[in-house]
C-alpha cells in the first residue's frame, strides 16, 4: 500500500509585480532584492480574493487532472498562514463547499511555510489508517494581506498563490510517500509571527489593529540553513539513500541564498535543486506544491524519480518529505 501524489494544480495570481515595481513604492532596489534573495517578481491577488477562492483554483485543477470528482473525496487539508478567517471556521471548510465537495471532512494546518509538508504527511496517515482512496491537500496563502508595507526588509519577500494535489491510496508498495521528518522548535515563535492584538483579559475592549507579518530575517535564515542541512543529514541516516540517488530536492522558496548554502555543505549541484523563486517569490505553505505543480506542467517529473520535498517556517516548524514518483 502506498500513498501517492496523482495530480497536482496550481493557482498564479494575476497581478505581476517586479522588483522595480516594487521600488517605486518602498525604498529598495532591484540589485539589493535580487543579490540578497534572488527573488526577481512576485504575484499578488486582487482585491477581494481570499486564499479559499486561489485554493479552490488549484483543487479544480488538480481534482480535473485526476478524473476524481469532488464528491469522491474522502479528506480535504489545507496548510495557510493566511486563512479567510483568523481562528474559524477553517478555509478548508469554505474550499469543501466552493468545488462541491459535499460532507468531505475539511481542516486546516497551521504550520507557516512548512504547512503543505505537514499536510501531506496528515494525509497520507489518515488515509492508511481509516482505508480512505483520495484526499486534497492544499498550500495557499496571500501574503500581500499581511506584509507590513511600511518594512522594505520584509514586504519585499512575498508573494500570493497556492498549490494542490490530489493524494491517493494504491494497493502498489514502493511508490509515492516513502518518508517524512516533522519538526518544530516553539522558542523561535517570536521570529517569525503574526502581530495582532488579541484579548489577553475579559473585560478588554481595546481597538483590533491589522494583523501584520513580524520577522527577525536573521535569526529565520540561521534557522532556515540548519533545518535544511539537519534534515539532509536526517533522512540519508534514516533511510538507505545517498545524496546522488535524488532526482530532485525541491525546497520551500524562501530565499535562493539558503539553497546554495545547504547545496554548498553537501555538495550538491544547484540544478538538483527545483528554485523558481525568481518569478514568485516566497508563497509560505503554497511555495512547494506550486513548484511541484510547475515542475509537473513542465514535464520534469518521471515516475520513478526519487525527491525530495524540504521545508521550514513560522512556529519554528521544519519538515520534509521522500517521494518516489
Ligand atoms: O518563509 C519563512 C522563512 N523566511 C526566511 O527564510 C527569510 C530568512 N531571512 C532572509 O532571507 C534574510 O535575512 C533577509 C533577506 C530577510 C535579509 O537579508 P540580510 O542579508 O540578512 O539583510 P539585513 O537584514 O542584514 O540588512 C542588510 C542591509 C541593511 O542596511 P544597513 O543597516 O547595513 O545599512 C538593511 O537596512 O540591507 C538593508 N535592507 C535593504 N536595502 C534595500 C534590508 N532590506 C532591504 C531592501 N532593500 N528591501
Amino acid at each position: 500500500m502506498s500513498v501517492i501524489l496523482r495530480s497536482l494544480g496550481a493557482s498564479i495570481a494575476p497581478l505581476r509585480m517586479s522588483n522595480e515595481d516594487i521600488a517605486e513604492r518602498l525604498d529598495t532596489t532591484d540589485e539589493w532584492i535580487r543579490s540578497h534573495t534572488g527573488i526577481g517578481a512576485r504575484h499578488f491577488a486582487p482585491k477581494g480574493t481570499m486564499t479559499s477562492d486561489m485554493a479552490a483554483e488549484a483543487a479544480r485543477k488538480a481534482l480535473t487532472k485526476a478524473g476524481i470528482g469532488p464528491k469522491e473525496l474522502d479528506l480535504i487539508v489545507l496548510a495557510t498562514a493566511t486563512p479567510d478567517y483568523f481562528g474559524f471556521p477553517a478555509t478548508a471548510c469554505i474550499v469543501q463547499e466552493k468545488i462541491g465537495a459535499y460532507g468531505v471532512p475539511a481542516f486546516d494546518i497551521t504550520a507557516g511555510c512548512t504547512g503543505f509538508i505537514y499536510a501531506l504527511d496528515a494525509a497520507a496517515s489518515m488515509l492508511e489508517a481509516r482505508h480512505g482512496r483520495h484526499a486534497l491537500v492544499i498550500g495557499s496563502d496571500l501574503l500581500s494581506r499581511i506584509a507590513d508595507w511600511s518594512d522594505r526588509s520584509t514586504a519585499v519577500l512575498f508573494g500570493d498563490g497556492a498549490g494542490a494535489a490530489v493524494v491517493s491510496r494504491i494497493d502498489e508498495a514502493g511508490r509515492g510517500c516513502l518518508s517524512f521528518i516533522l519538526g518544530a522548535e516553539g522558542s523561535g515563535a517570536k521570529d517569525l509571527y503574526l502581530e495582532q492584538s488579541p484579548r489577553d483579559d475579559i473585560w478588554e475592549r481595546s481597538a483590533p489593529t491589522v494583523p501584520t507579518l513580524r520577522m527577525d530575517g536573521k535569526k529565520v535564515y540561521e534557522f532556515a540553513v540548519k533545518s535544511i542541512t539537519v534534515l539532509i543529514e536526517r533522512i540519508m541516516h534514516a533511510t538507505a539513500y545517498s545524496l546522488g540517488d535524488f532526482d530532485w530536492i525541491i525546497p520551500h522558496q524562501a530565499n535562493a541564498r539558503i539553497v546554495q548554502a545547504a547545496g554548498k555543505r553537501f555538495g550538491v549541484p544547484a540544478e538538483k535543486f527545483y528554485m523558481n523563486i525568481e518569478e514568485y517569490a516566497n508563497t509560505s505553505a503554497a511555495s512547494i506544491p506550486l513548484a511541484l505543480a510547475e515542475m509537473d506542467e513542465k514535464k520534469l517529473l518521471k515516475p520513478g524519480n526519487l525527491i525530495m520535498l524540504v521545508g521550514f517556517g513560522a512556529g519554528l516548524t521544519y519538515g520534509s518529505a521522500v517521494i518516489r514518483w
